[in-house]
C-alpha cells in the first residue's frame, strides 16, 4: 500500500457534514431526549458539527423498527436471498463511488492519515460488503443422514435483530465488517458507532436508502457506550450483540447478556501481539513489517505487534535500525498526502499513552526515540522505540494503543514461543524466518487467532479474524463469519420408508 507509487487525490477540505441525525427505519431523527453531543477533529480539537444522542429510547426506536423489518411475511425476508446479493453489491458500488468523501470523512473524524483512509480503509470496505454480498445464496444447509424413517435437514436461518457495537480506531471498516455478515443471512441490524467518529457510519445510512434495502433492516443510533451502549447489550429483544473494543468492556457485554436474555455474543477485543524475529530472516522485510504492524494508524490496531522478539544474535541491529525506520515517519495535517502519522483520537487515549510511555522509562527500559507529545495542536505523539524491554514491565503487559514500540531479544526457539504466550491475549502474532521448520513450528505453538509468518496485518475478507483466550469470542469474516449470524435449524420430517 506504498502511496509513493500512485497518485492521491486531494481530500475535500471543505466538506458539508450532511447527516448528523440517527438513522431509523430509513429516517432520520432526533433523539428522544432532544440531546446532541459534540464530534471532534483529533488533529486540532476543533469542534466538527453535533450529533443526535441516541439513549436507551432511541436503541428501543430502532429495536423496535429492525424487528418489524424481520416479521415473518416482511418485505426483507420474503426477498430472494440473491436479492439481499444484490442489495449489498449496490450498497457496495455506492461506497466506491463515494469514496474520496468517505474516506475524506473519516480522517477528519478518526484522525486518519488520508492516505490510510482512501488506499486501506475505503477497499476494505468495500471488499467486505461485495464478500458477503457473494454468499447470501450460499450458506447452504444439508440433508442429515437421521436414524429411522425420517427426511431431516438443516435450515441456516437468520438470527434476528443484531446489536452492533463498533470503535474509532477503523469506524468504516468495522461497520462494513459488522453488517455485511449480518445482512448477508437475512438479519437486521441495531448499529451504534463509537462516541468519537459516528460521521462515515451516518453517511452509511444514506447510501443504505439509495441501494434499496427496505426500511428498518439497518438502523444506525450514534451514542455514548454506557448509555445507548449498554442498552444495546441489556436489550430483551436483540438476539445478538457484535462488540469490537475493550476487553473491559467486551466482559461487561457478556455480563449482561447472560443477565437478559442470553442473546448471542461475539466479542472481537484487545490484544498485546508478540512478533518474533529470528536471525535467518529477510531483515529488510521483517523490520519494515514490524514498524508498520506497530505504527501504522498511530498504533491504534487490535492486532498491533507490540511486543518484538528479536534473537539476540541480531538484536542491536535490529534495535539501530527500528530507530531508524521510526524516525523517518512523517507526521503532520491527516489531509496532507504525504503523512504517514495523525494524532490519538482523543484526551483519554493520549494521557493513556504518556503515561504508559513514562512507565516504561521508569521501570528501565531504555528510551530510543521519540517518548513524548508532538506539536503544538492535536493529540500527536512521537513514534517511540523501546529496546532492554523486559517481560514484567507495564509496556510489555498493558496494551497501549499507540506508537510505541516495545523490543526484546531471546535466545532459543522453546523460550520464546513460552514469553510470547505468556499473556491473558491471543489475537495475532508474527513470526520471521527462512526456515518452515521453525515458521510452522512456532505458529503451530502460538496461541493467537492469527499468526503472519514473513508478513504482517495482511487482511482480507475471506480470511477469518478473532481472538483465542481474552481477545475475543468467536470468529469475523470469511465463511467462519457467518456462523455468528446463523440459527441452524434441524427439520425432521417422518416418511414411509427411507432408502439409502
Ligand atoms: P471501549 O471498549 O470503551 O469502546 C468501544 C465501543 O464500546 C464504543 O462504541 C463505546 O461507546 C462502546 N462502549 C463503551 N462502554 C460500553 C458499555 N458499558 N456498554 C456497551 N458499549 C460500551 O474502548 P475505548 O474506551 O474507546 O478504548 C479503551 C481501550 O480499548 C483502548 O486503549 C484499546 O486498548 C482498546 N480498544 C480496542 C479496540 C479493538 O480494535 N479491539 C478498539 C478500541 C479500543
Ligand atoms: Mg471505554
Amino acid at each position: 500500500m506504498s502511496s509513493a507509487q500512485v497518485t492521491i487525490p486531494t481530500p475535500l477540505r471543505n466538506l458539508e457534514i450532511k447527516y448528523t441525525k440517527i438513522f431509523i427505519n430509513n429516517e432520520w431523527h432526533n433523539s428522544v431526549s432532544g440531546k446532541k453531543f459534540p464530534v471532534f477533529n483529533p488533529a486540532n480539537g476543533e469542534k466538527i458539527c453535533e450529533v443526535e444522542e441516541g439513549d436507551k429510547e432511541d436503541i428501543n426506536k430502532a429495536v423496535k423498527a429492525a424487528r418489524e423489518a424481520f416479521q415473518l411475511g416482511s418485505p426483507w425476508r420474503t426477498m430472494d436471498a440473491s436479492v439481499r446479493g444484490k442489495l449489498l453489491y449496490k450498497l457496495a458500488d455506492l461506497v466506491e463511488r463515494d469514496t474520496l468523501i468517505l474516506s475524506t470523512l473519516e480522517s477528519i473524524d478518526a484522525g486518519k492519515a488520508f492516505a490510510t483512509s482512501y488506499f486501506g480503509d475505503l477497499p476494505g470496505a468495500v471488499k467486505t460488503l461485495r464478500y458477503y454480498a457473494g454468499w447470501t445464496d450460499k450458506n447452504h444447509g444439508r440433508t442429515v443422514p437421521m436414524d429411522g424413517d425420517y427426511f431431516s435437514f438443516t435450515r441456516h436461518e437468520p438470527v434476528g435483530v443484531c446489536g452492533q457495537i463498533i470503535p474509532w480506531n477503523f469506524p468504516l471498516v468495522m461497520f462494513s465488517w459488522k453488517i455485511a455478515p449480518a445482512l448477508c443471512n437475512g438479519n437486521t441490524v441495531v448499529i451504534k458507532p463509537a462516541e468519537q467518529t459516528p460521521l462515515t457510519a451516518l453517511y452509511m445510512g444514506s447510501l443504505i436508502i439509495e441501494a434499496g434495502f427496505p426500511p428498518g433492516v439497518v438502523n444506525i443510533v450514534p451514542g455514548y457506550g454506557t448509555t445507548a451502549g449498554a442498552a444495546i447489550s441489556h436489550h430483551m429483544d436483540i438476539d445478538k450483540v457484535a462488540f469490537t473494543g475493550s476487553t473491559e468492556v467486551g466482559k461487561l457485554i457478556k455480563e449482561a447478556a447472560g443477565k437478559t436474555n442470553l442473546k448471542r455474543v461475539t466479542l472481537e477485543l484487545g490484544g498485546k501481539s508478540p512478533i518474533i524475529i529470528f536471525a535467518d530472516a529477510d531483515l529488510d522485510n521483517a523490520l519494515e513489517q514490524a514498524h508498520q504492524g506497530l505504527f501504522y494508524h498511530q498504533g491504534q490496531m487490535c492486532v498491533a505487534g507490540s511486543r518484538l522478539f528479536v534473537e539476540e544474535s541480531i538484536y542491536e541491529e535490529f534495535v539501530r535500525k527500528s530507530v531508524e525506520r521510526a524516525k523517518k515517519r512523517v507526521l503532520g495535517d491527516t489531509l496532507s498526502p504525504t503523512t504517514q502519522q495523525g494524532p490519538q483520537i482523543d484526551k483519554e487515549q493520549y494521557d493513556r499513552i504518556l503515561e504508559l510511555i513514562e512507565s516504561g522509562k521508569k521501570e528501565g527500559a531504555k528510551l530510543e526515540c521519540g517518548g513524548g507529545p508532538w506539536g503544538d495542536k492535536g493529540f500527536y505523539i512521537q513514534p517511540t522505540v523501546f529496546s532492554n524491554v523486559k517481560d514484567d514491565m507495564r509496556i510489555a503487559k498493558e496494551e497501549i494503543f499507540g506508537p510505541v514500540q516495545q523490543i526484546m531479544s531471546f535466545k532459543t526457539i522453546d523460550e520464546v514461543i513460552k514469553r510470547a504466550n505468556n499473556t491473558t491475549y491471543g489475537l495475532a502474532a508474527g513470526v520471521f524466518t527462512k526456515d518452515l521448520d521453525k515458521a510452522i513450528t512456532v505458529s503451530s505453538a502460538l496461541q493467537a487467532g492469527t499468526v503472519w509468518v514473513n508478513c504482517y496485518i495482511t487482511m482480507s475478507p475471506q480470511g477469518p479474524f478473532g481472538g483465542f483466550k481474552m481477545s475475543g469470542n468467536g470468529r469475523e469474516m470469511g465463511e467462519y463469519g457467518l456462523h455468528a449470524y446463523t440459527e441452524v435449524k434441524t427439520v425432521t420430517m417422518k416418511i414411509s420408508k427411507k432408502n439409502s
